[in-house]
């Protein structure tokens, strides 16, 4: 047995001390406190992989207009709930040009990023109908999620989408929604954190169960056009990022600016809601909120009881940032292209090392490359994994947390530097000699 990177004592205090009962189920937080800790005892550096930070400078654009902004005094002005007409004007544009649909304008709503778009949403979504009070997630999914609901004691239903690929999802949601509680189904697409890229043909499924039986779709974009297998750089051109706005009416998209344009500081994101859902009544809504709809509802009521609008600057930026990559002047692919470079290099460590890909297949054809990637070593669980590679100065938080049934663990690729390639080479090439299969 090698010796390993980091002194075993010293990663086991850290977890005793934060008395984490069963490492499999510790958050991100809590993984990137023991991290911490043990990088500080240890003076070894550890390859962190358990937060979705961008690990990407800012887009200029974006920090060029937000300045321009301030320096034009917006700073003292409450910005209109509504959003700011030039980027509700950009962000129906930016729409019609990365995904190829049309939404109005009205109905493309600014929020202090999608954690605070999907917490309207559910709040929203639970209210429509009484007898609908349940939010069913296609998991594995962003654990933060499930807590917005647990916070606003609204019920959840989950499933891993694992075993229910291609023909399998259309049953396997038919035996949720034929119950009459479900209000509204909601994934991330890319997948955080399998990175599953749910196709054309899966979205029209969800599609038409959403309108048959009535439930409400929160399609998050929150990794906007990184299925980096398809060419989706060229604006008003397919092919465009999959969508289930294509095959229904009740839809909600939550683009985020945080990662497609490494805008995480700034908190901003846009949720589009169909023109018909915007316009659509409910009686239940009505009652309550003096007969508005749907869309109104959400900014006039939800948004405006949270935090009365999103910040003024940060909506000047994202306006700037839409409206450069729909001229096409700004190619913000490129930029974010870069996960799927480092997620190439860090399979390929892995995968020599005895490791597998958890999730490793889109239907026929291998993952995509891109923000996230699983992983997991043979004979060993999710949390034997995280816990073993703790002391190999690697941190990375197990699937079980994110409602996946899967034994093994999500990388993140947006913050390893890159000297750390050849550290993760060698690091797991004495894990893989002291743990042999
Ligand atoms: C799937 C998913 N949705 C939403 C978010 C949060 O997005 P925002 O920063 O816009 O609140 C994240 C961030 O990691 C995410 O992974």
């Amino acid at each position: 047995m090698r010796p390993t990177p980091i002194d075993k004592k010293i990663v086991d205090d850290a977890i005793a001390k934060r008395d984490i009962q069963d490492f499999a189920f510790a958050t991100i937080r809590e993984v990137k406190g023991v991290a911490e800790d043990a990088e500080l005892a240890s003076g070894v550096e550890f390859i962190k992989m358990e937060m979705g930070i961008p690990g990407l400078p800012p887009s200029q654009v974006g920090v060029k207009a937000q300045i321009e902004a301030l320096s034009n005094g917006i700073a003292s002005i409450y910005p209109d709930i509504q959003g700011a007409p030039v980027l509700k004007e950009q962000a129906s544009r930016f729409v019609k040009a990365f995904i190829g649909v049309d939404i109005a304008p009205e109905g493309c709503i600014p929020v202090t990023g999608s954690m605070q778009g999907t917490y309207a949403a559910f709040c929203l979504c639970s209210q429509c109908d009484k007898n609908r009070d349940t939010v069913l997630f296609i998991d594995p999914g962003f654990p933060v999620q499930k807590m917005q609901l647990n916070v606003q004691g609204i019920k959840y239903e989950t499933f891993d989408v694992y075993d229910y690929r291609g023909d399998k999802l259309g049953p396997k949601l038919e035996s949720y929604l034929s119950r009459g509680n479900i209000c509204a189904i909601i994934y991330s697409n890319p997948n955080n954190p399998s990175w599953v890229c749910l196709d054309e043909e899966e979205l029209e499924t969800i599609g038409h169960l959403a309108t048959r039986y009535n439930a409400i779709v929160l399609e998050d974009l929150a990794y906007f056009a990184m299925d980096f297998r398809k060419e989706l750089d060229v604006p008003f051109q397919p092919p465009y990022q999959a969508t289930v706005a294509r095959y229904t009416d009740n839809y909600m998209l939550f683009i985020s600016g945080s990662k497609a344009f490494s805008y995480a500081g700034e908190r901003i994101a846009v949720v589009c809601i169909g023109d018909a859902l915007f316009h659509r009544h409910f009686q239940a809504l009505s009652q309550r909120y003096e007969g508005l709809p749907f869309g109104l509802v959400f900014s006039t009521r939800m948004l405006y009881a949270m935090s009365s609008g999103t910040s003024h600057s940060a909506q000047y930026a994202m306006a700037a940032i839409m409206k450069a990559a729909s001229d096409g002047s700004y190619k913000f692919r490129e930029e974010t292209r870069e996960y799927a470079r480092r997620a190439h290099k860090m399979k390929e460590i892995f995968l020599r090392h005895n490791f597998y890909i958890v999730y490793d297949k889109d239907l026929d054809q291998p993952i995509a490359d891109g923000f996230y990637f699983t992983i997991g070593y043979p004979g060993m669980t999710g949390g034997q994994l995280a816990h073993e590679l703790m002391y190999y100065g690697v941190s990375a938080i197990c699937l079980i947390t994110t409602g996946s049934h899967q034994e093994g663990l999500r990388v993140c690729t947006s913050f390893i530097k890159p000297h750390q390639f050849q550290l993760l080479d060698e690091r797991m090439k004495i894990f893989a000699e002291n743990n042999p299969i």
